[in-house]
């Protein structure tokens, strides 16, 4: 298969990319990415991407952050970036990326734990992570041509402990090889419509 990956240089897209290029054609998608360079909050950054790339069977996407902070100073200035990026900008690769995947092919996007527990100073990402499992549930009921979507909604990687450990007390570590696996799973598997959850 032909499969795009953005944020494939990340901590868990490059994971993903090392897993699934033992076996596919990869392209590792970015903003500082040295193959090709897209910033998924611009809508014609996204299409001047699929325009290069061409035809693919999968797109994953592993590209996106929203904002932690005190509930009771938050604004929508904080939101927004969130917003336009891990949540808009993954919606915007379905909705101009369907156009760019062949019959069969697949979409697989990120969410995260904070969907159904949040944890402190998290509701922008909570809102976000919901709101993309939502458009899958969704997506998934009228993508034509046999094609799939699922989201991976990982939990608290163990390799990304040091950077957000103090952001999710008490939370269980997530092995790392549990995470690659959902989204081999969207993309080799047949399932569809899923919200992949990895929690523990
Ligand atoms: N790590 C965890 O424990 C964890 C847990 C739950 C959910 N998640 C979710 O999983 C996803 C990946 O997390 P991660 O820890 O792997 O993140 P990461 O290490 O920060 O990697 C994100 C990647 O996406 C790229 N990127 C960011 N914004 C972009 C944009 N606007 N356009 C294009 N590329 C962009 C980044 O590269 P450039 O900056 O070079 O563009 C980077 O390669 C995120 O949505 C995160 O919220 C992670």
């Amino acid at each position: 298969m032909k499969i795009l990956i953005i944020g494939g240089n990340g901590t868990i897209g490059k994971r993903v990319e090392e897993a699934l290029a033992q076996r596919h054609e990869i392209i590792v998608a970015g903003r500082n990415s040295d193959t090709v360079r897209v910033d998924i909050q611009d809508e014609k950054s996204i299409t001047e991407m699929f325009e290069s790339v061409g035809k693919i069977n999968a797109c994953i996407c592993t590209a996106g952050t929203g904002h932690y902070g005190p509930f009771y100073q938050m604004m929508q200035q904080h939101m927004m970036p969130g917003v336009m990026g891990k949540l808009m900008g993954q919606i915007n690769l379905v909705l101009i990326g369907k156009e760019y995947l062949e019959p069969e092919g697949s979409f697989t996007l990120t969410s995260g734990i904070a969907a159904v527990h949040p944890a402190r100073n998290g509701a922008c990402v909570a809102m976000i992570n919901g709101a993309i499992n939502s458009f899958v549930l969704a997506a998934a009921q009228e993508l034509r041509d046999d094609m799939r979507i699922n989201v991976v909604s990982p939990g608290l990687v163990e390799d990304s402990r040091e950077r957000y450990e103090h952001l999710f007390p008490g939370y269980n570590l997530v092995p790392m090889k549990k995470v690659v696996n959902a989204y081999i799973l969207s993309v080799e598997g047949a399932v569809n419509g899923e919200i992949l959850k990895v929690y523990s």
